[in-house]
Formats: structure tokens, C-alpha cells, sequence
């Protein structure tokens, strides 16, 4: 039997679709291996939306290049980096046998039919009745209820790469989450680049396709425990699913909107549609509805033409808001993209120094944010071992990792309720309690043996 080994760079998206390329594969007879070492066919699932995930394939690639010199190897590429100029340059220098698009991705089987180079960039629309198979002995899964996005953010790709939004059918998406319920999944996380437009695709509302607020009620009510969703864009945020959210015990308190900059100027530059006002206007709806929500955020530092005083906007907005959680970028130039056209980069050691203070007041937040918890009760899916056998890691509704020793009787992954007993900017730790409300501390190896 052939062996393969997908690797993922980049999103949720690109974690889904990997996925669902793998269950291709194995519906082909091959087996999935852990490592690309021992693979027949090694596939990377590519992300460009930042140089380093860009340079970090080069290096792989030509790695693979020298292996297949050695031994009968195919490799391919998919995902975003795959659908641009940039991408397929690199498939050339570095001889890749198959190079999927985003949208081509259900083609894998047509690929690896005949020993030929195979190149397939067109969306098929097919791609959007196709449900994947649910994964095994998972308690989370991903469920993508739209692909592409209709923005034009002037930093960003992705359009470029995923082509306009098109909303999925929920009829599908029930039918895809009634199978990850039967499959003993737990979680879902509704993916999409822009869920808060769900159902209104190029500005028009799709007939038979409800609002994402409807959406999330629907989901909610199916019995699963939790569902989260990302991401969404501030432009298209209503405050409808705020409510939905509240009055939907199964949908987490977590909720993630990119604001990428704390400064009008430059927001109009990244033609966000929104301003700092009308943001900060849509997480006051969110806190009012959810006054224990859980934020996190999206943040570009070092735009082009972002001055130091849009900067210490953006430091001021992290202490208006108070994000728990944030993934904190420089920018990064990318071919394609109208800022890389139009504007210009400004030197790589600003924005290093700048992304530097920024993640340090973040860091603050965090553990302000975090240490909260501490010897609150909170329910934590945990998925597995930690890296220390002693320990099962997963993480709160909020997203928090949380890592929990085992103890006779709770040693498998489930969803439990955990006494927080202590934390980090990035972290919570606690231990398992009882149905009776009592803590079960592990029982030290040095007391045991005493
Ligand atoms: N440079 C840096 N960060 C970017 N992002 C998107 N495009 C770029 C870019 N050109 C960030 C945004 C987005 C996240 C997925 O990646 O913050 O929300
Ligand atoms: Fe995901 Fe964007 Fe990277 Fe594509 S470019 S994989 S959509 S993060």
C-alpha cells in the first residue's frame, strides 16, 4: 500500500481541507503516515499570506528535491500558495509533481491517477457539496460552511487565492455536523474567513441560506456541546449574533475580530470599512451580551506608512479593549496584494521593535486575564496527552490551553470541570474535580511509595 504525509502550514481552512484531501487519499487505498520520511507521496499544504510560511515551503521543497533523487518520491502542493504566479515558480525550480488550488483540491484523485506532472488551479463547485468524512476518535472538528472571501483588504491574499465567497447550504452543514455528532465529536468550529457575511455572498443574501445568527441557533440546537467559529470581520459584524451567542448554551463565550490596527489612518489604507469608533461600538454589544466574554484579535503592526502615533493607537486600543488573546503580525509585503503595489514597506527593524512593545503589553493583558481564573471551576475539552504523559492538555471554552494531571478515574480525553490552580500569559493549569464538587489532586510518586 502507498504511504502519504500531508504537511500543514497556515489556518483552520488549510487544517479542514487537509483533512478532507486525506480522507481522498485514504478512500484511494493509501495509508496516512506520521512522518514524511518513509511516504510515497509527500503533499504540502501550503499558506501565503506572510513571507515566512512562503520560505519555510522553499526550504521543504528543497529537502524533497534531494530525497526524491534518492527514491521514488511525489511530491505536490496545495493550498493558497499554490494558486499564485509565486507559487508555481517554486513548484517549477523545485520539480513538483502535483499542484492542487484551493478550489481543485477534490482533484487529488485525478492527480495521482497517471505517473505525470498534474496541475489543476480551477474552483470546482462541487467542492462545496463535498462532505469529508468525520475523523476518528476526535472531539473536535472543524466544519467550513463557506469558502473564499469578498474584501479587498489592501495587505491581503486571500482573495486572490480563494476566489469570492460562497456560502454552503446548511442543509449540508447539518448534515456534515449530524455526522461528527454520531462520530463522537464534541466541538465544532464553524470555519470561514468572514463568518459574520454567511448567507450574503457578493452583497446579495442567498436564497435559502439563513444569517450566521440563525446559523449558530441551528448548530446550538443539534446537541452538541460547544461550537466556536472563526473568523469574522468587523465590517460585516451585527449585532444579532452577539444575542444568537448568548442565548445559545453550546456556542462558546469566545469570540475573535480582527481589528489589525487601532488607528483610522491607517485602517482606511488597509481599506478595513470600519473605523476605530464603530469597532469599539461592536465589542460594547458583545460584552453586554456576554459581559464573561473571551476577545481576541488580529493585529498588522508596521503597515506601510504607519506612524509611531498610529502605533501607540493601537497600544492604546489593547488598553481600551483589554484582549485576552491576540496574534500580533509585522506586516508583510506580498506580491499581489494592492498595498505591495501601491505602498511602500518600511524598514524590517521598525516593525520588529514595534511588534516587540506590542507583545509585551499584550502579554500583560494576558496574564491579568488569566490570572482571573485561578480557583475558578471551568469546563476544559481536553484532547489528549500533554508532551508529559502525566498530564491531558486541552483547552477551556475561551480557548485557553489548559493542562490537568491525571488521576485514577480521569485519565482519558473528555470534557470535565477543572478548579484553575494556577496560570501564564499563554496557559492555565488545574486539576479535576468531582462530582461532588471535590478537587483530586495527584497523589506525588515520592508519597506514594512512602
Ligand atoms: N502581513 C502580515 N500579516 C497579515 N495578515 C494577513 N495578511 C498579512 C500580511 N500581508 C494577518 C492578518 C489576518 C491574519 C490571518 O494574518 O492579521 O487577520
Ligand atoms: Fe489560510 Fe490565509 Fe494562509 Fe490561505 S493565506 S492558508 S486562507 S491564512
Amino acid at each position: 500500500m502507498a504511504r502519504a504525509h500531508i504537511i500543514t502550514y497556515g489556518c483552520q481552512m488549510n487544517e479542514y481541507d487537509t483533512h478532507l484531501v486525506e480522507s481522498q487519499l485514504v478512500a484511494l487505498g493509501m495509508d496516512m503516515v506520521d512522518s514524511p520520511d518513509h511516504a510515497d507521496l509527500v503533499l504540502l499544504n501550503t499558506c501565503a499570506v506572510r513571507g515566512k510560511p512562503v520560505d519555510k515551503v522553499r526550504t521543504v521543497l528543497g529537502l524533497l528535491r534531494k530525497e526524491k533523487q534518492k527514491r521514488n518520491l511525489v511530491v505536490g502542493m496545495m493550498g493558497c500558495l499554490a494558486q499564485l504566479e509565486e507559487g508555481q515558480q517554486i513548484a517549477r525550480k523545485f520539480e513538483v509533481d502535483v499542484l492542487i488550488g484551493p478550489g481543485a483540491i477534490l482533484d487529488i484523485s485525478k492527480a495521482l491517477e497517471n505517473n505525470q506532472r498534474f496541475w489543476s488551479l480551477q474552483f470546482k463547485d462541487e467542492l462545496h457539496d463535498f462532505i469529508p468524512p468525520a475523523p476518528v476518535d476526535k472531539l473536535q472538528a472543524h466544519l467550513t460552511i463557506m469558502r473564499g472571501c469578498d474584501h479587498h483588504c489592501t495587505y491581503c491574499i486571500v482573495p486572490t487565492t480563494r476566489g469570492p465567497q460562497v456560502s454552503r447550504h446548511p442543509d449540508l452543514i447539518m448534515k456534515e455536523l449530524d455526522m461528527l455528532l454520531a462520530a463522537g465529536v464534541q466541538e465544532v468550529t464553524l470555519l470561514g474567513q468572514n463568518v459574520n457575511s454567511y448567507g450574503i455572498d457578493q452583497g446579495k443574501r442567498v436564497p435559502g441560506v439563513p444569517s450566521f445568527a440563525e446559523l449558530l441557533r441551528m448548530v446550538g440546537s443539534s446537541g452538541i456541546r460547544r461550537v466556536k467559529f472563526t473568523t469574522s470581520h468587523p465590517m460585516n459584524f451585527t449585532e444579532d449574533v452577539a444575542q444568537a451567542m448568548a442565548e445559545t448554551p453550546a456556542v462558546c463565550n469566545y469570540v475573535h475580530l480582527p481589528v489589525q490596527s487601532g488607528s483610522n489612518r491607517v485602517l482606511r489604507r488597509m481599506a478595513r470599512e470600519y473605523t476605530i469608533e464603530k469597532y469599539l461600538e461592536h465589542i460594547a454589544a458583545v460584552k453586554k451580551w456576554m459581559p464573561d466574554v473571551v476577545l481576541a484579535t488580529d493585529i498588522i503592526v508596521g503597515f506601510s506608512g504607519e506612524t509611531e502615533e498610529d502605533f501607540q493607537q493601537t497600544m492604546d486600543l489593547f488598553d481600551e479593549v483589554g484582549y485576552d488573546q491576540a496574534y500580533m503580525f509585522a506586516y508583510s509585503a506580498r506580491p499581489g496584494t494592492p498595498s505591495y503595489k501601491h505602498f511602500d514597506d518600511m524598514p524590517r527593524e521598525v516593525k520588529i521593535e514595534r511588534l516587540k512593545r506590542l507583545i509585551d503589553k499584550q502579554k500583560e493583558w494576558a496574564l491579568k486575564k488569566n490570572a482571573a481564573f485561578v480557583g475558578q471551576d471551568v469546563e476544559v475539552l481536553l484532547r489528549g496527552d500533554a508532551t508529559d504523559p502525566s498530564l491531558l492538555e486541552g483547552h477551556t471554552r475561551g480557548n485557553h490551553p489548559t493542562f490537568v494531571p491525571k488521576v485514577p478515574g480521569y485519565d482519558k480525553p473528555g470534557i470535565y470541570t477543572v478548579r484553575i490552580s494556577h496560570s501564564t500569559p499563554h496557559s492555565m493549569f488545574g486539576n479535576f474535580v468531582d462530582a461532588q464538587g471535590q478537587v483530586l489532586l495527584p497523589v506525588k510518586a515520592s508519597a506514594a511509595n512512602a
